[in-house]
């Protein structure tokens, strides 16, 4: 039961969505009917410009990590049961039934999610921001940062030795929003995928 209601908290905290509210009320605009019509930080950017994308990344991190830490603050703590919470976070993020279940790609929310995980342990977020962050630089395109960046965080918490929960999740993470991003892989092959200015 508690596992249950930890699991309905993630997947609220994930479920607020950020970059939506913060379109809606600052450009006064729907961003689902703008560029990309992801909700995300990148999508953002293209309607508000760089400061808005970056507060949303971080807002949109920091309620999967304020979901994690929340669990792990007050339940016993256990590793799957902190993972399965992170999961619903970006659940959330990803199928916000305040939007009709059409939410993100989970990007942003999975970086906070695994900072937080393990009672938090940044170092996999960290070097998979990094990663995201020289892949951006050199294609130009967030889609591709985004997805190597993802599998670099969860082969990073295998790497640190983090429990297995923990790796399964963010591996997980990592995949769910690859898929999430299939209409971004069909533009890359078709070259039609946007690029960021460097
Ligand atoms: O975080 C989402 C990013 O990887 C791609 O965003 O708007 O280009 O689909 P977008």
């Amino acid at each position: 039961m508690t596992a249950l209601i930890w699991c309905f908290v993630g997947y609220l905290a994930g479920s607020c969505p950020v970059g939506f509210l913060a379109t809606k009320f600052v450009a006064k605009k729907d961003i689902r009917t703008f560029g990309s019509g992801n909700i995300g930080a990148t999508n953002v950017g293209r309607l508000m410009g760089k400061k808005w994308a970056v507060a949303t990344a971080l807002f949109d991190m920091l309620k999967g990590g304020a979901a994690v830490l929340a669990a792990s603050l007050f339940t016993d703590g256990s590793d799957a049961l902190l993972a399965l919470v992170g999961v619903c976070a970006v659940l959330g993020h990803n199928f916000p039934v305040w939007l009709g279940f059409k939410g993100g790609k989970g990007v942003a929310t999975t970086f906070g999610v695994i900072a937080f995980y393990d009672f938090f342990m940044p170092l996999p977020a960290l070097l998979g921001g990094a990663v995201w962050y020289v892949v951006m630089k050199t294609t130009r395109y967030v889609s591709v940062a985004s997805i190597a960046g993802l599998f670099a965080s969860a082969v990073f918490t295998a790497c640190f030795g983090m429990p297995r929960p923990y790796t399964l999740a963010s591996f997980a993470l990592a995949l769910l929003s690859a898929w999430r991003h299939r209409a971004n892989i069909a533009r890359l092959r078709e070259g039609t995928e946007a690029k960021v200015k460097s």
